[in-house]
């Protein structure tokens, strides 16, 4: 298993509030999730570039590295982009990526789309990764409150946000409020992944330490097949899914990357990143032993990665769930 991407989207470092950015809007008009009369005059407004409005405390959020983020997500949609038919990128003409992380979805939003892309985050660290890599706008704020006005896109998408949000119903809310037309989700189904290496024993510690951080964690870090009815729920109508596979393979010759991720499994790091989770179910006894067993296997897989033989396969689940706003 790939610790760092045990589950999917699991962060990479502890809880905590993270500072205001220079990133946020102007203004102090104060948006709730829902539409008032008022709210919906401004909204028809067409915005401009900036058609974003005041914002509230930074919530607090968990936190991710930009390595993380980039190891979890290579090559998530390089082979094909079919899940994202329901997208209809190619007739968008204003997107929000909500909680972009490092840009890695806005990247792939901007390629398929004529339209603009914006880029909003809690994590102003990582707002600021996205803002030098992909060029794109980028905006501080809370995808709970999001910080624009009624109708400012045509397309409101988040990538692996909602399974870190304590209630994903929430955010969809503020989705609806600020898209015109279409909501959508690509969301990981932890509790599907599948991992198969030569390394025998790393099957079955990975689907351990996945099985007890998915008990551990305080959000649904498995939405599956929930997430149409959380979009009905919201208003969405013509709910759509389609499903995407993230395959990624380990196999000679083995990239910088790939040999970060040995060393972490050597390491332990991978498993002390979810410390906390996992003492939530386990004993102390428990997570020592597991913590030496991971170390084992990953000594093991650095020595088959020396000799050239080690070969691994992991398959992500991600559901990808469109609805349309309302008139
Ligand atoms: C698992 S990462 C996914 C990042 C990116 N979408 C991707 O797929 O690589 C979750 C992201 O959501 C952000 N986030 C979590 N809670 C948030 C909130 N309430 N408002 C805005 N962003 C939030 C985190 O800072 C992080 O960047």
């Amino acid at each position: 298993m790939h610790p760092g991407s045990v589950p999917s989207s699991a962060p990479s470092a502890s809880s905590g509030a993270r500072p205001d950015s220079p990133d946020g809007g102007a203004g102090t008009t104060d948006h709730g999730a829902r539409r008032s009369d008022r709210d919906r005059r401004v909204g028809r407004r067409r915005p401009t570039r900036t058609a974003f409005v005041g914002r509230r405390a930074t919530p607090t959020v968990r936190k991710f590295s930009p390595e993380y983020l980039r190891r979890t997500r290579d090559g998530m949609w390089a082979e094909s982009r079919e899940a994202l038919a329901d997208l209809s990128l190619a007739d968008r003409t204003r997107v929000l990526d909500a909680g972009c992380g490092t840009g890695e979805l806005s990247r792939v939003l901007d390629a398929e789309t004529p339209g603009e892309v914006v880029c909003v985050d809690a994590d102003t660290d990582l707002l600021g990764v996205a803002r030098r890599e992909t060029g794109l706008s980028t905006v501080a704020g809370d995808a709970v409150r999001l910080p624009f006005v009624d109708d400012a896109f045509d397309l409101v998408v988040c990538q692996a946000l909602l399974v870190n949000l304590p209630d994903p119903s929430e955010a969809l809310d503020s989705f609806v409020r600020v898209s015109s037309e279409l909501v959508a989700a690509v969301e990981p189904d932890n509790a599907a992944v599948g991992v198969e290496s030569t390394v025998s024993a790393e099957v079955a510690l990975e689907r351990s330490v996945r099985e007890s951080y998915i008990e551990g964690v305080r959000t649904d870090v498995a939405l599956g097949d929930r997430l149409p009815d959380i979009f009905e729920a919201a208003g969405l109508r013509d709910v759509r899914t389609r499903r995407h596979f993230h395959r990624k393979v380990t196999q000679p010759p083995y990239d910088e990357l790939e040999l970060e991720d040995a060393a972490r499994k050597a390491n332990g790091a991978g498993v002390a990143a979810h410390e906390t989770e996992l003492r939530r179910t386990l004993s102390d006894a428990e997570y020592d032993a597991l913590r030496r067993d991971w170390r084992e296997m990953g000594r093991s897989v650095v020595e088959q990665m020396r000799e050239e033989r080690y070969r691994r396969a992991e398959v992500v689940p991600f559901d990808v769930v469109v609805g349309r706003v309302p008139e």
